[in-house]
Formats: structure tokens, C-alpha cells, sequence
């Protein structure tokens, strides 16, 4: 987790939204179609599901005989929810929670139920396994990224489960697979070797976890030739580059036989006033509101500076930056078990989202994946359950609208984005991108992240007679505004039909708003 000291917060006001009527001279952007950057990978809208508070339990799994309607113990209204955000993968079973996960605890008729040591020492039944895990995952139609146990485990026991899981020769571990009802071998995408290693995955110096990197990487292996899997080693957790040094260095340095990866983490909160996490995620006035958003938008420094030191050893970009734990941290849901990291999430944090992913669409050369903090009601989650209830976070939203960017060819734009400042908080007013799918349409994601100003956007797209421009616009009444089981939705998408004027696109962005568009030719 990434910590950074900032201001203490004011008392908690409301700001409304100023009427719609922008006074301000347009945005005037430009982009050339006929450009293009870098293809913006799927993977950068991945998710994570910890065994967590009820990540998983509760959140995914209620058990065959619940009477929550499921299929094979996994609820259906999320899958359901997250099929429509077209989860390119999902990383399991943690975070802090994969040093503690030993997998033949969750596997054949028998479980043993453990204490979760990690996140509220409460019993975790084991109930959801490696193959409920890729029940799951099948049934949203994802890819599977594991968490290796470096902490606890052992190569044998992280080499057997990828045996188990992906052998299709007749080993003891196929053939355990097979009695366990899994006759072809799962696909395993993406392999993470260990998780925050120089902190809760064993304090270990950056020349201890290399040690650890070179052992995990030559000798547990994917035996499903039908998918390639990539390794991904443990990376840093703040702007310090001597452990991302390290790793690099140990990776230009390997010969012959020995290991290789092709990832590396970041992890990134957004975590505004300095730990623990004790900013509301609801009660906030707008110095909070752009005290967070500043605070968010340090993601792109961050990744410039790592992105430095991978080029140092690595210039064709083969190691992708795999930044996979972000989102917003704040104090846990008041009543909540604090071990469960709980929270309420608000049209603050449907900007958050479009901010960062806009940052990754822009470094998309080495940001090929990334998993957002977590999926099911932890952190910035995409979805709150309670017993039978469940609602769409804003955060949902943003995933969905942005479900066109996904492998779509990132478009460079050029604009003024102007200034928002509140207090001590100096942003930019607007945040944009565009990208090309695999059709040829145009995308366009633009955020205004003034909560008083409305903005009008005036896009010249070179290359493009646009004919139509549709899409939809996530606003909200309030900065603060959320979802709940009671109004779930409060904060929800609504239509755009985005005027074309003399050829350009013109968008009137309400304040606090993530607007995106498709551009028909
Ligand atoms: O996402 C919650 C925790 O944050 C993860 O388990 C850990 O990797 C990180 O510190």
C-alpha cells in the first residue's frame, strides 16, 4: 500500500452542482484518426477477489443449498452483473491472504476450514476452491490470474498446484483433478509470484524476494501448452525504485535455463491523509472530494518513474507493469468489522476509476494489466451484496462504460484540460482519451471533475466524418452520492446523443461527470 501525508480534512458540507449551464469556453480538442498509440489491453480492467470480509464469501459464493439463487453454490445476480463489465480476469485468493492460502486446504469432498489470519481472524470453510474459483471465473467468462503462497508455501506446493490445475498427462495431480469432477485441464493466464513480499508477504529485502523470484519462476509451470502463462513478479508498493532495480536486474541477468517473467506489480492506493485509512468514503465536502482526486492522480508520476527504471533493462517493453491492487482506501463502513475493509462508494470514486484507467490508456505501452481493489464489497468494489440484496457501485459504472476500450487502439488527443482548484487542490478540469476499436469506431472518455462548473467539450476528430454520436453519461446530485439496496440508482448512466456540429463532436459535461461516446461514421 502506498501511504502519503496530506492535509487533515475539513468539516463535511455538501456541494451541490451549479446549474447546467456552461459559460466557460469550450475545451477544444483535437485528435487524428489516422494516428495511434499503443493498444490498450483488456487486461487494464481487471479485477480482485481476496478472501476478504465477503469478497468472496457472501459476495460470490453462498453455497449450493443457499437459498439465494446460485449455480453450484455461486450467485447468480453477480454473475450476471459482471458479465455486462466482460472481466478480463480476476486475481485470486489474494493480497495478503494468498502468504496464508495452502490449496489442498480447498479442494476434494473434505475442506479444511482455517482461520483467515490475514483479515479478521474469522473462519475461512475453504468452501471456495481452486475449482469453485474457476466455476466462477468460466461463468463470467474470464481468465484466471493465481496468487502464488512465497510467504508460507513452498515451490513444491505452488509447482503441484499448477500441475493439478492445468496437467492434462496422466500424473497423481491430473488424476486428482479428474476425480474431483474437472476432467480438462483450467487455463491459468497469469501467475503472480507472491504478493507485496517486502511487507505482509514476509518483510523480505528486495534481494531476498529475488532469491524467491528465481526459484518460483523456473519451477512452477503451466503444463496447458493451449495458453500461454505469464509471470508476474512481486513489484513495488511506493515510489521507491530500489526494489523495481532489483527485480529488473535479476531478470536482464538470467541466462541459459533459468527463470523468466513477464510482469511485474505496482500496487497503488489511493489513500488520502496518511495511514490508516480514516477518511469517510460518504461524508465529505468538495475540499475532500479534490483532496482525493489529487491525491489519485499521483498514479501517473508513479508509473513514469517506474517506467524509467524497467526501460533502463528492459527498452523493447517485454515486462509488462501490472498494477495490480488500486482504488480508494478510506476508513471502513461505521459498525463494520474493521478486518473487512467495507466501504461505500460515491460519484467521487466513479471519477477516481475513469482518472486512473485514462492513466493507464495513456502508458498502455507498459501498463498491459492492472486489477482494481476488489471486486465484491471490499474497497472500491464494483458490487455491494447483503444476504440477498445487491447494488452497482458508480464505480460498476465506469467498468461498463469503458467496456469499448478494451483492446481498443489508443487514439492520442490533444487539449488544454484547463485548471479545477479547491482550497490547497490544484486539478485539471478535464481528463480525456480516445481509442479505436477493432471495428474502426471512435471512443471518446472525457471526465469533467468540477463539481461546480459544467464544461462543453469540442472534439475535431482529423480522418473522421462522424454521422452519430451516442453513448452515455454517469453524473450524480451530489459529490457524495451513492448507491444503496434501498435507491440503487441514485447514481446511473444515462443516455447521450452528443451533438455533431460542422463535423465535431460537441459534449455539455455536467459537473462531476464521466461521459463516454461512441462516434458513428
Ligand atoms: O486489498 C487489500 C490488501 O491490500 C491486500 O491484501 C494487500 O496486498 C494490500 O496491502
Amino acid at each position: 500500500m502506498r501511504i502519503f501525508a496530506y492535509m487533515a480534512l475539513g468539516l463535511a458540507a455538501i456541494v451541490c452542482p451549479a446549474a447546467a449551464t456552461a459559460t466557460d469556453a469550450p475545451v477544444q480538442a483535437t485528435i487524428d484518426v489516422g494516428k495511434s498509440g499503443a493498444v490498450i489491453d483488456r487486461h487494464i480492467f481487471g479485477q480482485f477477489a481476496e478472501h476478504l470480509g465477503s469478497g468472496v464469501y457472501g459476495g460470490i459464493w453462498v453455497g449450493k443449498d443457499s437459498t439465494i439463487p446460485n449455480t453450484r453454490g455461486i450467485r447468480n445476480d453477480v454473475v450476471a452483473a459482471l458479465k455486462a463489465l466482460k472481466v478480463p480476469d480476476v486475481r485470486w485468493p489474494g493480497g495478503c491472504y494468498a502468504d496464508n492460502y495452502h490449496w489442498r486446504d480447498g479442494i476434494g469432498k473434505t475442506r479444511n476450514a482455517r482461520v483467515n489470519t490475514s483479515w479478521g481472524g474469522v473462519i475461512d470453510s475453504n468452501d471456495f476452491g481452486t475449482d469453485e474459483y474457476f466455476d466462477f471465473i468460466n461463468q463470467i467468462g474470464s481468465e484466471a490470474y493465481i496468487s502464488l503462497n512465497v510467504g508460507s508455501g513452498t515451490v513444491k506446493e505452488a509447482a503441484d498446484w499448477l500441475e493439478y490445475m492445468t496437467a492434462s498427462q496422466p500424473t497423481a495431480l491430473e488424476q486428482e483433478r479428474v476425480a474431483n469432477g474437472h476432467p480438462a485441464p483450467y487455463r491459468v493466464q497469469f501467475m503472480g509470484i507472491g504478493n507485496e513480499s517486502w511487507d505482509c508477504g514476509g518483510l523480505m529485502t528486495a534481494t531476498e524476494y529475488t532469491g524467491e523470484l528465481k526459484r518460483y519462476g523456473r519451477f512452477v509451470n503451466n503444463f496447458n501448452a493451449s495458453v500461454p502463462m505469464a509471470k508476474i513478479a512481486v513489484g513495488p508498493g511506493t515510489d521507491d525504485t530500489t526494489w523495481t532495480e532489483a527485480v529488473m536486474k535479476t531478470w536482464k541477468e538470467r541466462h541459459g535455463w533459468s527463470f523468466d517473467m513477464q510482469g511485474m506489480s505496482l500496487h497503488s492506493y489511493t489513500v488520502f491523509g496518511g495511514w490508516p485509512p480514516h477518511v469517510s468514503a460518504t461524508d465529505f465536502d468538495e475540499q475532500g472530494y479534490a483532496d482525493v482526486l489529487a491525491e489519485t492522480l499521483k498514479m501517473e508520476p508513479l508509473i513514469k518513474k517506474q517506467t524509467a527504471v524497467m526501460d533502463q533493462y528492459d527498452p523493447d517493453k517485454k515486462i509488462a507493469l501490472v498494477v495490480d491492487e488500486w482504488g480508494a482506501w478510506y476508513a471502513p463502513t461505521p459498525n463494520s468489522n474493521p478486518g473487512f475493509l467495507q466501504q461505500q462508494n460515491t460519484q467521487r470514486d466513479a471519477i477516481l476509476a475513469a482518472l486512473n484507467l485514462d492513466i493507464f490508456a495513456r502508458h498502455a505501452d507498459r501498463v498491459r494489466m492492472t486489477n482494481i481493489a476488489q471486486m465484491i464489497n471490499v474497497l472500491q468494489a464494483m458490487i455491494l451484496t447483503d444476504g440477498p440484496k445487491m447494488v452497482l457501485t458508480p464505480t460498476y459504472h465506469v467498468f461498463r462504460m469503458y467496456v469499448p476500450f478494451q483492446d481498443a487502439t489508443f487514439v492520442p488527443m490533444t487539449y488544454d484540460p484547463g485548471t479545477y482548484t479547491h482550497g490547497g487542490a490544484s486539478l485539471p478540469r478535464i481528463d480525456a482519451i480516445a481509442a479505436k476499436d477493432k471495428s474502426g469506431k471512435i471512443w471518446v472518455a472525457v471526465t469533467n471533475l468540477d463539481p461546480t462548473r459544467p464544461a462543453t467539450f469540442d472534439l475535431s476528430a482529423t480522418g473522421l466524418k462522424a454521422t452519430k454520436a451516442v453513448g452515455e453519461t454517469l453524473g450524480a446530485p451530489k459529490i457524495n452520492s451513492f448507491n444503496s439496496f434501498d435507491a440503487p440508482d441514485t447514481v446511473s448512466p444515462k443516455p447521450v446523443a452528443a451533438k455533431l456540429v460542422n463535423g465535431n463532436l460537441v459534449l455539455e459535461l455536467k459537473p462531476e461527470s464521466v461521459t463516454v461516446v461512441g462516434l458513428e461514421p
